[in-house]
């Protein structure tokens, strides 16, 4: 009936769709490498389904108006981090976030049962007994309930919640907290992917410089020019990403600066890249004459609401698809393009479950609401993510994450966002072994970010 979510196509507005169908690729090699980048982690089930209904997703995008980029009569397919082969479709370029988003947003905007809500806030989930019955939401100091039979979270991810990250403002775990405050049960919330290449600027949302640029040849290279990855993995700029963004991490910190050198490359910038060439520009630099200065930056949570294979959480009534759920899909760390993939099967599933659902009960009136509460104010707000970006980064310690926990203690009862960061911390601080995303410094298995290395 309505819908309230953060931005989060344009979170991955450059990254595109894994699908493998190209010359040589199977649906066994895109599991197979979903499975090396989360560690085994994942649940093997979702992975083949999530691979097996990729080439079906790409076709159902299609019929709905979104035109996927072609070379010589056939999709176009480029590689990113972790792909063993060239599996990914893009539409206009860099931009197939944004042109994914804009055709379906337009096919809701004529759908006779959708009903569009925008400029609303979702501050509280309607309870009968243990059953999810609909939200209150606030529209400028306005309360209203909506009761549901159903109640869908579809709210994008916590990198707001870092100092710096490739995500929107309103990706700060919101649906998250919300879930967790009606008790939800949620899992793996220590595993938050790093992008390795986020323009590198003193502000907290950065522009994303797309891993296909990589895909493309370009070089990650140190304030000397040397390149970085050099030995440390076989796929080198183009290892599992959590491989990339810890290096990156590392030789920003001892060395004060990484760039990404796409200069000279055989692309048509315009055509291929312009989201990345248009916020460089705005900045200053011409990607085709000056390499890109890069930094890490919070970009995917891997972890969320705990939910079955159609998207059910442990409440009746509640559901969640896409970056706030975790099903066990991505494991330890997500493929590169296998999260707005994610966004399309487990978002068609859902529908399709509701649709005919047969389980929703009759909506009586709520006996209680279960709200977030209230929230940090600006200044809080920075130490909170000043505190997460340092302690609960890419490279994580023991005793990094004690001193972020007695940093959080007095924000505690002021907002949300600290009783949602401290989860993130002990979950990490549990995790005394390196996995995926989640780097121990302090563990044995751990002696170095190459260490991770499997060739
Ligand atoms: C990218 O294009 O590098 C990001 C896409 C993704 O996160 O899958």
């Amino acid at each position: 009936r309505m819908a309230r979510g953060t931005d989060s196509a344009s979170v991955l507005a450059q990254g595109g769709i894994a699908a493998a169908i190209g010359p040589g690729d199977s649906i066994e090699s895109h599991v197979a490498d979903t499975l090396v980048a989360g560690c085994g982690l994942n649940d093997v089930s979702r992975v083949r389904m999530l691979a097996a209904a990729a080439p079906a997703a790409i076709e159902w995008l299609q019929e709905q108006g979104v035109a996927f980029d072609h070379a010589e009569g056939t999709l176009k397919l480029g590689r990113e981090g972790g792909h063993r082969f060239a599996r990914i479709v893009h539409a206009g370029g860099d931009a197939s976030g944004a042109r994914i988003s804009a055709a379906l947003s337009a096919a809701v905007a004529v759908a006779a049962h959708v009903e569009w809500r925008s400029g609303v806030d979702v501050d509280a989930l309607l309870m009968q007994g243990n059953r999810v019955s609909g939200v209150r939401i606030n529209a400028g100091g306005h309360a209203e309930s909506i009761p549901a039979s159903a109640v869908v979270l579809a709210t994008g991810g916590i990198g707001a919640l870092f100092a710096h990250t490739t995500n929107p403002g309103g990706a700060d775990g919101s649906g998250l907290a919300l879930a967790m405050a009606a008790g939800a049960e949620v899992r793996d919330l220590e595993f938050v992917q790093f992008h390795p290449t986020a323009l590198d600027l003193d502000r907290h949302s950065l522009p994303l410089i797309t891993e296909a640029l990589r895909g493309a040849g370009a070089r990650l290279l140190d304030p000397n020019r040397k390149p970085i990855m050099e030995g440390l993995h076989a796929l080198t700029d183009l290892a599992p990403r959590d491989v990339v963004a810890r290096r990156v991490w590392q030789v920003r910190k001892q060395q004060g600066a990484v760039l990404l050198d796409a200069r000279g490359l055989d692309i048509d910038w315009p055509q291929a890249f312009p989201t990345v060439l248009a916020a460089c520009l705005r900045h200053g630099l011409d990607p085709r004459r000056k390499a890109i200065p890069v930094t890490a930056a919070a970009h995917f949570h891997m972890g969320g609401v705990h939910t079955d294979a159609v998207g059910r959480s442990s409440l009746a009534g509640l559901y969640a698809v896409g970056e706030v759920a975790c099903n066990g899909l991505h494991g330890a760390n997500r493929l590169a393009s296998n999260s707005l993939l994610e966004c399309v099967v487990a978002g068609r599933v859902l529908g399709a479950h509701l649709a005919n659902c047969t389980d929703a009960e009759a909506v009586e009136s709520a006996q209680r609401t279960m709200a977030t509460g209230a929230s940090l104010d600006a200044d809080e707000l920075d130490l909170l993510r000043d505190t997460l970006w340092r302690t609960a980064g890419p490279l994580r310690c023991g005793a990094g994450l004690a001193e972020g926990l007695r940093t959080l203690e007095p924000l505690l009862a002021r907002g949300w966002q600290a009783r949602l960061a401290r989860q993130l911390m002990l979950a990490a601080r549990q995790r005394t072994h390196s996995l995926g995303a989640h780097w121990r410094e302090d563990c044995e298995d751990a002696a170095t970010p190459a260490a991770s290395i499997a060739a």
